[in-house]
């Protein structure tokens, strides 16, 4: 995968302990990373040749090319 070309996603926390899940690519479908976010802080990531997948924990905007989204907690 041309990395530098792959879609970026935004994630902004809403409240302290926000957790970004990385899930690897391929038959084995695992966690890998698991970044935590204070309220305020932004990650901004791609899907990778390694992260086919990213679980949100948390109160938090996800702004994707479809779209924003607000987690429920
Ligand atoms: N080493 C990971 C990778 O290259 C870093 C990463 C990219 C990541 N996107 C992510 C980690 C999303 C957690 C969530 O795939």
């Amino acid at each position: 995968m041309e990395q530098n070309q792959a879609e970026y996603f935004v994630i902004k926390a809403k409240e302290n302990g926000v957790q970004v899940i990385g899930l690897t690519r391929g038959q084995h479908t695992k966690f890998h990373h698991t970044e935590k976010l204070d309220k305020g802080e932004v990650m901004i990531a791609q899907f990778t040749d390694f992260t086919s997948a990213v679980k949100i924990r948390g109160k938090a905007v996800v702004m994707t090319k479809f779209g924003e989204i607000h987690t429920e907690e």
